[in-house]
């Protein structure tokens, strides 16, 4: 379920409602996957080998088909962040400033969370916290920052309009 933080990173809401303001000042699209399909290809597992994320794409087949069609994505590969990552500071550090991309940033939360942050052109500065089963689109062009919970982890199924296009501009 998504949070709603202010741009300090405090809990305001898990309010329905507030989070679309919010989403929709901002531009942004968010929903929610059941998961109940993936239980077995829990975790970090996700990561281990092909195979497995294959599993894992077979098991959200129905609603990444969805989202491809309804956004126009064609590509889809799994990614993932967790303490044994090499170099995990060194890209955190490169997400951590507000930054763009020319494509849209499309996550879907397999495991693990993370935390975006806008600053919309009305409004409040805000943050959201994705977790297991919520998806966000980040439309090219929109700037935005992210960074991890305490934790450390994150896998996330990350979709794209043709190939990964993932620079971040500053
Ligand atoms: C990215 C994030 C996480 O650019 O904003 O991949
Ligand atoms: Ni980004």
């Amino acid at each position: 379920m998504i949070q709603l933080l202010n741009s300090n990173g405090a809990f305001l809401s898990s309010d329905d409602t507030l989070i679309q303001d919010a989403c929709t000042r901002a531009g942004i699209h968010i929903g929610v996957w059941s998961l109940e399909d993936l239980a077995h290809v829990e975790g970090d597992a996700i990561l281990a080998s092909n195979d497995v994320q294959a599993l894992a794409l077979e098991a959200v087949k129905t609603p990444l088909g969805e989202l491809k069609s309804r956004f126009g994505y064609q590509y889809e590969d799994i990614v993932g962040l967790t303490p044994q990552t090499p170099n995990l500071d060194g890209i955190l550090n490169a997400f951590r400033p507000e930054h763009h991309h020319e494509d849209d940033e499309v996550r879907v939360i397999l495991h693990g969370a993370g935390i975006f942050g806008f600053v919309p052109p009305v409004g409040d500065a805000f943050e959201l916290v994705v977790q297991k089963g919520d998806w966000i689109v980040v439309p090219a062009m929109t700037r935005h920052y992210f960074y991890l919970t305490d934790a450390q982890t994150i896998i996330a199924l990350r979709v794209f309009k043709e190939s990964p296009k993932w620079e971040a501009i500053y």
